[in-house]
């Protein structure tokens, strides 16, 4: 063969390998053309092995042009892989029998949740729902609450402060002066929200929740407070359960009360998570004192009224049966799926 019957073969085996590749409608028919022309035992294989036999000054010319024409048909043969590959992922993007993809949805956690459920019975026997700032005054959270600077039961909450005069609230109850502030008796309000302690163990975090109550208006007695409570405690623990207060102090209140409720696993028989006593704290309470009547202009021979403030972790915890308070800040989704 002569070096220009070479040629003419090379030039005729790289157009019918470009040709081969376009026309090639699947990938195993590609990969068919390709063993055809650019395989080791290939068409292209075997006009190479034919320079060898073209006299020595013909074969720069003839060998240039194989290179060329292999690679051109390389080349062609890339681009209709890529093609092919693109419109398989194109077809599998637009077939619309696949099933969607879900996103996992979330839901509500479950301190929101039971505050809400909290604020809800609150809500059927007649309480407004209010808020207030969680950075707080000294005057809100303290002294207009009749904690007078240097009184001991100050030191009953591990306040941690923001400057001299500001501090995180360390309970709800600054709502109660807030509200009686802007508003004249008859009021009735729960406020629930974020409150912050310096103190951290098994049942105690520095980031907490309480819900508070205030009910003001005239002719108010005890026997009002301890009968809200015992509707509360029975909607949200259950129907039977029973409610006992025992005297106790805060400076806002007089009298006061702690209020246990029967304990939710053993009913008041006495075991481990009642300590034996039959009972579990869960509230505080009493009647609001008449110097708190004082910071906010009411008349106490006119009004009476009661308060009340709980923890909603430690009231979530009984329902539920938890033992850890810090389990609700973990965010480990194990946990917070079973509500
Ligand atoms: N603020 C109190 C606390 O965090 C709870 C409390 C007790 C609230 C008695 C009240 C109340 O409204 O009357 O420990």
């Amino acid at each position: 063969m002569s070096s220009q019957q070479l040629i003419e073969r090379i030039n005729e085996a790289e157009a019918k390998a470009v040709a081969a590749f376009k026309s090639a409608a699947t990938a195993e028919q590609l990969e068919a053309a390709r063993i055809e022309y650019l395989g080791t035992k290939g068409l292209f294989t075997d006009l190479m092995k034919a320079l060898g036999s073209l006299p020595k000054d013909e074969r720069p010319q003839a060998g240039g042009a194989a290179n060329k024409a292999r690679q051109s048909a390389t080349e062609a043969h890339q681009a209709a892989k890529e093609a092919l590959e693109s419109a398989s992922s194109r077809d599998s993007f637009l077939d619309i029998t696949l099933p969607g993809r879900r996103k996992p949805a979330g839901h509500c956690h479950v301190i929101s949740r039971t505050a809400a459920e909290i604020c809800e019975i609150f809500a059927k026997l007649g309480f407004s729902i209010a808020e207030g700032p969680e950075v707080e005054t000294d005057y809100y959270n303290f002294e207009a609450l009749n904690f007078p600077h240097d009184h001991p039961a100050r030191d009953m909450q591990d306040t941690l402060f923001v400057s001299q005069e500001l501090l995180l609230r360390t309970h709800t109850s600054p709502c109660q002066v807030r509200t009686m502030e802007k508003s004249q008796p008859p009021v009735w309000v729960v406020v629930p929200g974020k409150t912050y302690r310096r103190d951290s163990d098994i049942s105690h975090s520095p980031m907490f929740h309480q819900v508070e109550g205030l009910a003001v208006d005239k002719g108010i007695t005890f026997a009002d407070l301890k009968g809200v409570l015992t509707a509360f405690a029975t909607a949200m623990f259950s129907p039977d359960t029973k409610i006992r207060l025992r005297p106790s102090f805060f400076p806002f209140t007089e009298p006061s009360a702690e209020v246990d409720i029967a304990c939710v696993l053993c009913h008041g028989q006495g075991c481990r998570l009642c300590k034996g006593t039959g009972w579990l704290e869960i509230l505080g309470s009493g009647m609001v004192d008449p110097a708190v009547y004082g910071f906010v202009d009411y008349d106490p021979e006119k009004f009476s009224g009661f308060a009340f403030g709980m923890g909603i972790e430690r009231v979530a915890m009984l329902k539920y049966g938890l033992d850890d308070i810090r389990m609700f800040y973990e965010s480990d989704l194990r946990f917070l799926k079973q509500f």
